[in-house]
């Protein structure tokens, strides 16, 4: 039987590269004359991250790091691991964490309390999507792309099992 495959487009690419342009000029804005770091959640924030750093007129650091992923579920569990960690010292630094979703809210908030403890001078977020209707976790979230239904989405950074993080926008899937 054949998995569950994109369908619908709910964010299209021209839509995503506008907005993203946009969060761009806004968080160079925000940020001038300081220090700054993006620091990547790996794997799914690797497309947003390429296409917000190139619209920041300004000068950045990029890093990255992974945490425990979902596994082929669909489904939060509530634990967050930090698997791959940075590989530069952020204290001191303004930081700003950039997700592709923030869903439950767990990723963001363990991710938020793991770099505050390192002396940055602050740390932000920046998520494309942000699902409102499944919050869990007390997370502030400071730069949000799209507010989406509660709907399980792929493409642009998103997979399901792995796949169609490579989709140029962003979809739902059919047959899940
Ligand atoms: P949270 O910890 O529940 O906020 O989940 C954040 C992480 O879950 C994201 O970084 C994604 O990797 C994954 N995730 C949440 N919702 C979706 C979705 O709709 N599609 C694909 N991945 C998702
Ligand atoms: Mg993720």
């Amino acid at each position: 039987m054949p998995g569950p495959r994109p369908g619908q487009a709910l964010v299209a690419e021209k839509e995503i590269v506008a907005r993203v342009g946009e969060l761009g000029r806004e968080i160079a804005r925000d940020y001038a004359a300081t220090n700054l770091v993006l620091v990547g959640v790996l794997q799914g924030a690797i497309p947003f991250v390429a296409d917000l750093m190139r619209a920041m007129a300004l000068d950045l650091t990029i890093d990255f790091l992974r945490t425990s992923s979902y596994g082929s579920g669909t489904t939060s569990s509530g634990t967050v691991k930090l698997v791959t960690d940075l590989s530069v010292d952020i204290a001191g630094r303004d930081v700003l964490i950039v997700d592709d979703i923030v869903d439950t809210g767990h990723t963001l908030a363990a991710l938020r309390r793991t770099l505050e403890a390192r002396g940055p001078r602050s740390v932000r977020t920046c998520v494309l999507l942000d699902k409102t209707g499944r919050r869990e976790a007390d997370v502030t979230v400071d730069y949000v792309g799209f507010t989406i239904p509660n709907v399980f989405v792929v493409g642009y950074g998103l997979d399901y099992d792995g796949l169609y993080r490579n989709l140029p926008y962003v979809a739902t899937l059919d047959g899940i």
